[in-house]
């Protein structure tokens, strides 16, 4: 599942604190500006989470991928494993509570505390206004949201314990200004942020930072069944005049992730082109 490094995290994109080095576990000297941190990434066998589980292992930490897609998860794992990185797959739904305890604990044991909880995972359920059915509702709320809580619930102890820990929830533009249809996805999305500042707060002074991303238009999987008509209006929207790609996002969460940003917390970032501000 996992392997050690020497990976010299020279990849694209290393600005800031590049070049710090760590020594790991294993006894091996890592670099990179997430140098040694080990970080879960929810959802990151496909889409946005896949690039964020790039870019945090190009720039040195230990990567465990946690997704229901063993496929391209299992894929991703070895393709990391292959650029000298260490990360591993884990088959994970994160609306489940007692497989978070099981995911931290087996972290724990094969690469070490965690530092770094990615909370990626997501579903959208599209063009629903308050039409949205109950199972939808359901579907919506449990992953996007109390699944942010339960990964929240597993990792904290541990980082409050070590004092030290960075948590970055993924929200969404939809949890800031209003959109049409999609109720059920903009409050969780928007529970998210309440997620974000109360155990933000509650955990600051543990010396835990948790903040949240608020992605606009990047097209993945996700955004795959809008119409093109549809993602052509958007981009028509948007101050920068078009979508954002997923390794734009990944530049924010491997800086709220570091050392860099160790004195923001609580933050909700917008990577959207601008769009929230019109
Ligand atoms: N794409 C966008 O324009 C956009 C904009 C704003 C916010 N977001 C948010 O960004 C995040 C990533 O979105 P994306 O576009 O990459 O989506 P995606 O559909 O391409 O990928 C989502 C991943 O989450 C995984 N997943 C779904 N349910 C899961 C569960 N119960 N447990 C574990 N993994 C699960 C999927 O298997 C998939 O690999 C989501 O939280 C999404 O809401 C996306």
């Amino acid at each position: 599942m996992e392997q050690a490094s020497s990976w010299a995290g020279a990849g694209a994109g290393s600005v800031g604190g590049a070049g710090e080095h760590r020594i790991t576990g294993g006894g091996e000297a890592v670099r990179g500006r997430v140098a040694g941190k080990v970080a879960i990434v929810t959802g990151a066998a496909r889409g946005m989470g896949a690039a964020h589980a790039r870019a945090l292992a190009r720039e040195g930490a230990t990567v465990a991928i946690a997704d229901i897609a063993p496929e391209p998860g299992e894929l991703l794992a070895a393709e990391l494993r292959a650029a000298g990185a260490r990360a591993s797959y884990h088959d994970h739904d994160v609306t489940d509570a007692a497989a978070w305890t099981a995911l931290v604990d087996s972290i724990n044991q094969t690469h070490g505390p965690i530092d770094v909880l990615v909370n990626n995972a997501g579903v959208q359920v599209r063009s629903t206004g308050i039409e949205a059915d109950d199972e939808e509702w359901e579907k919506v709320t449990a992953v996007n949201q109390r699944g942010v809580f339960l990964g929240m619930r597993a990792v904290i102890p541990g980082m409050a314990q070590r004092r030290a820990g960075s948590i970055v929830n993924v929200a969404s533009v939809a949890a800031l200004v209003g959109l049409p249809g999609s109720i059920p996805y903009q409050a969780s999305k928007a529970a998210v942020l309440g997620l974000t500042r109360g155990a933000a707060v509650s955990y600051g002074p543990d010396n835990v930072r948790v903040n949240a991303i608020c992605p606009g238009l990047v097209v993945t999987t996700m955004t795959a069944s809008a119409s093109p008509a549809a993602v052509d209006a958007l981009k028509a929207q948007i101050p920068l005049r078009r979508d954002g790609r997923p390794d734009e996002v990944s530049a924010a969460v491997v800086f709220l992730a570091s050392d860099e940003s160790s004195y923001i917390t609580a933050a909700v970032l917008p990577i959207d082109g601008g769009f929230v501000a019109l």
